[in-house]
């Protein structure tokens, strides 16, 4: 049994991209439909209960696009999901949160553990409570970043302002093991970030959860065979900075759809 249905990915913008990029790279053969909330962004500095609708009207329109599972590709909005989200949708959801919390908790090498993300999914404690559940001895560090999406949406990577910026932040952590970059944009801050933090092990989303959607689609026997699919790209508020930015995040030129919420 497989199914080629597509699998919608969905962020409060671009960065989830960056997700997107790592589920195309391991499983080529799915077709996506992402869909980034341009319209709403930055979710980072938002609500939860704001952001709890801006999900429930993208995850209608995704399910009602045929999707056979979902994506949560933006952490601020899988900070803030209700515990049953997925049955109330009645898809599989993989979110960018629970399979990096299992995989740290359980690699017994890690035993400080800081994490950077927006202010919502810091004041969350999503990441401290999960670990700290799975993994009582491990300690962790929350650490709330929000000038780094801003900066990174403008270009600035590997130049003096963004080291400055990171210097400020990573100085408030004590010594780590690991950094979990708990925001979807911050893959593209892992060069600047190992400068500052030559030792500490850098933990991203994309890749841990390319490999729980793989898992998933697997047990449920929704994995599709093909060789090459293809993603589209929807955003509910379309210009031409989000159409350059989108390519870059994704790592090839895209074209983005419109789609107003309603
Ligand atoms: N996608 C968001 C996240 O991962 C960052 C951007 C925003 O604040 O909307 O938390």
């Amino acid at each position: 049994m497989h199914s080629n249905r597509p699998v919608g990915v969905f962020d409060s913008g671009v960065g989830g991209l960056t997700v997107a990029a790592g589920i195309r790279g391991l499983l080529p053969g799915e077709a996506l439909v992402y869909f980034g909330d341009t319209a709403h962004l930055p979710y980072g500095d938002k609500s939860a209960h704001a952001i709890r609708e801006y999900v429930q009207q993208i995850s209608s329109f995704l399910k009602d696009s045929g999707c056979k599972a979902l994506v949560v590709a933006c952490n601020s909005a899988a900070s803030v999901l209700e515990p049953d989200f997925a049955d109330k949708l009645g898809l599989p959801v993989i979110d960018v949160i629970d399979p990096v919390v299992r995989m740290v908790s359980g690699d017994p090498s890690l035993k400080r553990i800081g994490v950077i993300g927006t202010r919502r999914t810091v004041q969350s404690k999503v990441y401290s409570n999960g670990i700290r559940k799975l993994s009582p001895d491990k300690v962790v560090f929350e650490v709330a970043t929000p000038l780094l999406v801003p900066l990174i949406e403008e270009g600035f990577l590997h130049n003096a302002a963004s080291r400055l910026i990171l210097k400020h932040y990573l100085e408030q952590l004590p010594q780590i093991d690991a950094l979990i970059l708990g925001c979807t944009h911050y893959p593209l801050l892992t060069g600047d970030i190992s400068e500052l933090l030559p030792d500490v092990r850098l933990i991203d989303a994309p890749q841990v959860v390319a490999l729980e959607l793989e898992h998933i689609l697997e047990e449920r026997a929704l994995l599709n065979p093909d060789e090459t699919s293809s993603t589209t790209f929807y955003v509910s508020d379309r210009t031409e900075v989000f159409e350059q930015m989108a390519s870059h995040f994704f790592g090839a030129e895209i074209h983005l759809r419109e789609h107003p919420l309603p």
